[in-house]
């Protein structure tokens, strides 16, 4: 089964966390996502995979060749030289393709059981088969208007409550015939959600919704983001835990040589290679440290994600934040909601105040 990943957004959502890094590559439980991704198609029979890249595509593809060379799935990147929308960068993929195809949203952390879905697209003989699940705000999401069967009538992109038909939204994750791709003009910025599925449905080619009811979840946004890093660490998603080893229910590390004793360390927690970690620090569940973090002594963390490469001075305390590789100085106060990017440096004793946001290489004296 061959599967094409769209990759190739901005991630603005996820500003500042992606100006520096693409959103493929965000760290969740101290796992790449795109690592994540490719154990999850390497356990649904995946013969080959396509991504469809634009921004950071030379960081994407020289982490492909890094981390996936003996993934065991070959992988082609297929690039746009400017963003062709969902629908053009699926008809740039054309080539490569076979018949029966998976498309799937890059920035979905998902256990979905792809051989039921294409099972379902076969057994229906439709021209596309989208994967739904219920959600509580359609503003977000792709709303189909779906029978009792899955047949599926309208598509309504991100429509407001009001105007929403049906609670049915769009996971990004399909399966597809080639035909669908005749439908495509080539070479210009196009929507599948805004114009070829209305155009496909209008012409009354079988449309299909295949209803799941697993763990999804999009991670574009640094709430969600953030959730995803939680969930993955609280045992929600079948099939992935974080990196490391279980050395106490809950708690995965990946060097235990760096943690020391006297350390309070509440579940969930995940923590990477190579850390140095002072003592009497406090990590109070669910928080994630990157690989090489220097944590100094006395530090408190709850509920926080720390990338690779971050330092966190002695006596400092943080609760629900996102700290990329950035440094922070001692006895700092990271108020809830916090998020400073990769790079950026924090003079010690800075105090910041709940949902402060700092861009790459910031500096706050
Ligand atoms: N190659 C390429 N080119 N990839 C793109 C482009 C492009 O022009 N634009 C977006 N992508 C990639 C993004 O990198 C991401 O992995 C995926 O396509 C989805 O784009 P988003 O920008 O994250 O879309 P969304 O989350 O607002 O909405 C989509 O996903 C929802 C489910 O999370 C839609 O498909 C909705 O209908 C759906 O409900
Ligand atoms: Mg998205």
């Amino acid at each position: 089964m061959q599967v094409v990943v769209l990759i190739g957004g901005l991630g603005t959502r996820l500003y500042p966390l992606t100006y520096t890094t693409p959103k493929c590559l965000l760290p969740i439980g101290n796992k790449h996502f795109l690592s994540i991704l490719l154990d999850w198609l390497k356990r649904n029979a995946v013969t080959d995979v396509v991504f469809a890249v634009s921004h950071f595509a030379p960081t994407i593809a020289e982490f492909i060749k890094s981390d996936l060379a003996d993934c065991g799935i070959p992988i082609t990147l297929r690039h746009e030289t400017d963003p062709l929308g969902s629908a053009g960068a699926l008809v740039n993929c054309a080539d490569l393709l076979q018949d029966d195809f998976i498309l799937l949203n890059g920035d979905v952390l998902m256990d979905l059981n792809l051989e039921e879905l294409i099972e379902f697209h076969r057994k229906n003989s439709a021209a596309v088969t989208t994967t739904v699940s219920e959600v509580d705000d359609p503003s977000h999401y792709g709303i189909l208007d779906v029978q009792e069967d899955g047949r599926t009538l309208d598509w309504q992109e991100k429509p407001t409550r009001e105007d929403a038909k049906s609670k049915w939204g769009n996971v990004g994750a399909w399966a597809m015939t080639k035909r669908v791709l005749d439908f495509i003009p080539a070479g210009r910025f196009t929507s599948l959600e805004k114009e070829t599925f209305p155009q496909i449905l209008a012409e009354g080619l079988l449309f299909y919704a295949y209803k799941f009811k697993g763990y999804w979840k999009d991670i574009g946004t640094v709430d969600k983001y953030v959730q995803a890093n939680r969930d993955l660490l609280n045992g929600v998603i079948s099939g992935l835990q974080p990196a490391g080893k279980e050395i106490q229910p809950g708690i995965w590390v990946e060097s235990p040589e760096c943690v020391p004793d006297d350390i309070q360390v509440t579940s969930p927690a995940a923590i990477g290679k190579d850390c140095r970690i002072g003592s009497g620090v406090k990590l109070a569940g669910p928080v994630v440290i990157g690989s090489d973090v220097q944590i100094g002594d006395g530090v408190q963390m709850a509920s926080t994600v720390v990338w690779h490469g971050a330092s966190v001075g002695s006596g400092t305390k943080m609760s629900s934040s996102v700290l990329g590789g950035a440094t922070i100085g001692a006895e700092c106060v990271l108020n809830p909601g916090c998020v400073v990017a990769t790079n950026s440096a924090v003079a010690d004793r800075s105090v910041l105040a709940s949902n402060t946001s700092l861009g790459p290489g910031s500096r706050l004296p």
